[in-house]
């Protein structure tokens, strides 16, 4: 949890610690059906392989966003109004950041909220240095649990949340929810969230971005093997898992997944975790949803859609939600 005053810097420490992460691999490999949470993918390699992700070809996820929200810029600037105070979920893309930044009218404030890793900081230093007049306010927490926001400056304006890059698309629809219902507080009474979301299309294409033709995104997956190796003493062989993703079109989302080439029996942290030949354990959900699944969703998350940008061929939304009127 992070306060603070106008103009001066959060530093919460670390918010997922070896300890939280030696916890939930425990626990997720302890299931009938292994899992490992996706929020662990982005240690400082995952952080970069993700980077280069967004350059491949058939993602078309990151460039298609870009495009909708520079061809929407004015619009998207003018409905967060003046002297705004922008809070960034996640700290990833300085260029989409910086676009909002240079359209809005003398914005306030700027919070990236992000586990701790560098990128928190180097983004802070690089836009407080590049906007003199705006108060940039890092938070270091984990926004997939409950979290708090510094206090908006004296003067300022509404409060919008920027979820880019479809990570919404991350959380268990029900998570989403809850998630959702916590940032309509956050945002209210006049402020919204500006949240991209991929959208369902052809199962092609959608396996084709998460299964690319320089296995960038099996390395990416495969990272979070290798990185439990490092930081909690595993003993994963590399060469002994795969990278499988596929469109689940039943339940309208791409699963990752690392299977297990052969039976085998792999240590963590001096736990011993047996794996079948063919076994999977899921790493990552990235959901898809149709405008109208989308708008139910935000619904129940006591949101609706104000206003809602795509690209011409309706595979990428960016949307502007804002507190629903008719809440009781
Ligand atoms: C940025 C988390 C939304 O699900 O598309 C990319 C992560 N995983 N390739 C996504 C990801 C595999 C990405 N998110």
């Amino acid at each position: 949890m992070s306060f603070s005053g106008a103009g001066e810097s959060v530093w919460a420490g670390p918010a997922l610690s070896t300890e939280c992460f030696r916890r939930d691999v425990l626990a997720g490999l302890s299931k009938r059906k292994k899992t490992l949470p996706c929020k662990y993918l982005y240690d400082e390699s995952g952080a970069r392989l993700f980077e280069e992700i967004c350059e491949l070809e058939e993602y078309y996820l990151t460039r298609t966003e870009l495009g909708v929200l520079e061809r929407n810029i004015a619009q998207i600037a003018g409905l967060l109004g003046p002297r705004a105070n922008l809070v960034e979920l996640g700290s990833g893309n300085c260029l989409k950041t910086c676009l909002l930044l240079d359209h809005l009218d003398q914005p306030a404030s700027y919070s990236p909220v992000d586990v701790a890793h560098p990128q928190l900081l180097d983004c802070s230093d690089r836009l407080s240095r590049a906007y003199p007049g705006l108060a940039v306010e890092p938070v270091c927490a984990d926004y997939t649990h409950s979290f708090s926001i510094p206090a908006p400056p004296a003067g300022s304006g509404r409060t919008t949340f920027f979820f880019p890059g479809s990570t919404l698309g991350n959380f268990e629809p029900e998570d989403a929810v809850s998630f959702l219902r916590r940032i309509a507080r956050l945002c209210s009474p006049a402020g919204g969230l500006l949240v991209g979301i991929d959208l369902k299309k052809s199962p092609q294409i959608l396996n084709a971005a998460y299964n690319d033709a320089q296995n960038v995104t099996a390395q990416f997956n495969l990272n979070l093997l290798a990185r439990i190796n490092r930081e909690l003493q595993g003993g994963f062989d590399l060469e002994q898992f795969q990278h499988r993703a596929i469109y689940n079109a039943s339940a309208g989302r791409i699963e990752m997944h690392l299977i297990s080439c052969r039976k085998q029996t792999v240590a963590v942290d001096g736990h011993r975790f047996a794996f079948t030949k063919g076994e999977s354990t899921v790493t990552e959900h990235s959901y898809k949803y149709t405008m109208n699944e989308f708008r139910r969703l935000a619904a129940r998350g006591g949101l609706e859609v104000a206003n809602c940008w795509t690209d011409e061929r309706s595979w990428f939304s960016v949307q502007y939600l804002v507190p629903r009127k008719d809440r009781t």
